[in-house]
């Protein structure tokens, strides 16, 4: 999955780009309709308040606490003075996710054109989304993913295999889960063993993802400076010979070769009447399924999307609670699971673009800062506003008095919050809702589910001291030493 900036290129190109990004921001983003929205005070005409929300030592630090401050809609700083609205708000987050007045912010418009493909589903718009959406699909319903489970229990084993080696010491699980998650997408999607992939495409692979997973006050000048430049010099950066650019650009053009390679393997099994298997890319070829829909991908359209399904799906999480980990036999697979997906959202912030004017309702109405009650937001084309699926899962008027702690057993006890849900599993907003729901949910749900019972059924996981890990965003939410350094290291034991 890919949140909302160019962070991992974005550095090469600051100096160049600077004064006429900037130019180009005050010439058309500068308002300021939004004055009496209360919100956090920012010290720095530059960050705004971005690093307090993107860069803290714990993700949420501020955002939690701004969140008990303000509620559930607040005013917050964009770099170089931009207003954006942060909204949990239930109400207000429907009427974004699901009208057409509201698309993909600059900046994930930007990521997802260029390092995955202007193709890729992540990336188009419109007819053209609703379209590869529905063709997309049939390799995800219930049904089509039930088909995998077999896979993830093979890759299960194999990471069963991996821990009993380190039985008894400390391990960084990151290495390991993450080798499993390419494993599992890798024969899901595509019918190939990671061997298949090449090692070309697994090592830039891996780059690709230490770039993703780094983050820093530069990188985000550079995205804000970024998702302000038109798309054509954008497109004409990505060719600049930087290390960074040649790592995109090799792990984009490898994933268009393994697509392609895969594609005519397939096309040729049907021709001989020999496929057998059910992988992603089978079911979207299957001429039967394809004559029943109108909904057909192309074969330029289906390498378009290999990027998207195998670099930006496989961040297998980590963000385990560490106290369930003490204690990890106690808790069945599925409540933990789900707690931890509500604590620890993999994206919690999607930024969205207003493409329309449009009024913004809200739930219960917030306070403005002359200590007016006003139940709606009037927005302008242009508006920039986040998303912000860690703060929904973490509304005290939804979950409860207690919704900031790790208490796997609500889900046992009947106090989850119940009534219309945004998102499509377990009342969370995860995986987002509305057109652009994670289509890979039940995917998602399935490899966790078999991946969490094996381990937790084997295995106890226990951590230094209490701060040993936290919580970063860098790209997705990751788990950090407190140095900084990437990584998940667990006191494996087995039981
Ligand atoms: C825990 C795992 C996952 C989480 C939390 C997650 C979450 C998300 C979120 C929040 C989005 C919306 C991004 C946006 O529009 O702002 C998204 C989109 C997407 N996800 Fe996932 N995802 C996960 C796993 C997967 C898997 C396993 C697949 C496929 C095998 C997948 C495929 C996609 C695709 C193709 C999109 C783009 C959909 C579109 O733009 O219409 N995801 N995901």
């Amino acid at each position: 999955m890919l949140t909302t900036r160019l962070a991992s290129y974005g550095a090469d190109y600051v100096p160049m780009f600077l004064v006429a990004g900037l130019a180009i921001y005050f010439a058309m983003h500068w308002r300021n309709n939004l004055r009496n929205i209360p919100g956090p005070p920012s010290s720095s005409w530059t960050f705004g308040n971005m690093l307090q929300l993107l860069l803290p030592p714990q993700y949420g630090d501020h955002e939690f606490t701004w969140l008990e401050e303000f509620g559930p809609v607040y005013l917050v700083k964009g770099c170089f003075g931009q207003n954006r609205l942060m909204i949990s708000d239930h109400l207000a987050l429907q009427h974004i996710l699901n009208s057409s007045c509201f698309e993909h912010g600059p900046a994930l418009t930007n990521l997802a054109d260029l390092v995955l493909d202007q193709n890729a589903v992540m990336a188009v718009k419109g007819e053209t989304h609703r379209r590869l959406r529905a063709a997309l699909n049939v390799g995800f319903t219930p049904s089509a993913v039930r088909n995998y489970q077999p896979i993830f229990e093979r890759v299960a084993e194999k990471i069963t295999e991996r821990l009993d080696k380190c039985s008894g010491s400390l391990t960084d699980l990151y290495p390991i889960l993450s080798h499993a998650a390419l494993n599992a997408i890798s024969e899901a999607v595509l019918g190939c063993s990671t061997r298949d992939l090449g090692e070309a495409f697994v090592a830039n692979n891996e780059r690709v993802m230490l770039l993703a997973s780094s983050q820093s006050s530069t990188l985000i000048v550079a995205d804000a400076i970024g998702s302000l430049l038109p798309n054509m010099v954008r497109r004409a950066a990505m060719h600049f010979p930087t290390a960074t650019f040649k790592v995109l650009r090799a792990v984009k053009s490898l994933a268009h070769q393994i697509g392609r390679r895969a594609i005519a393997e397939k096309l040729a099994a049907i021709q001989q009447g020999s496929n057998t298997r059910t992988d992603v890319f089978d079911m979207l070829l299957d001429p039967e399924q394809s004559d029943t829909k109108k909904n057909v991908l192309t074969e330029e359209e289906l390498v378009a999307q290999t990027g998207t399904l195998m670099i930006d799906t496989q961040n297998f999480k980590i963000n385990y609670e560490r106290k369930s980990m003490r204690h990890s036999v106690v808790h069945p697979a599925l409540p933990l699971m789900r707690e931890t997906l509500r604590l620890h959202p993999p994206g919690p912030l999607q930024e969205r673009i207003a493409v329309q004017d449009t009024v913004i309702p809200l739930t219960d109405g917030i306070k403005n800062s002359k200590g007016e009650l006003i139940n709606h937001i009037p927005v302008q084309k242009g508006q920039v506003v986040l998303v912000a699926i860690a703060s929904y899962q973490r509304l005290r008027s939804r979950w409860g008095e207690d919704a900031h702690q790790f208490r796997p057993s609500r889900w046992l006890d009947g106090t989850v919050v119940q009534g219309q849900a945004l998102g499509p599993y377990a009342n969370l907003l995860s995986f987002l809702g509305g057109p652009r729901v994670c289509p890979g949910w039940r995917f998602a749900i399935l490899e966790m589910q078999v991946f969490f019972s094996e381990l937790v059924g084997e295995f106890s996981f226990a951590i230094l001291e209490d701060d040993s890990i936290r919580a970063r965003l860098a790209n997705t939410l990751i788990s950090v030493t407190p140095s900084g350094e990437k990584a998940a290291p667990f006191y494996i034991t087995r039981i």
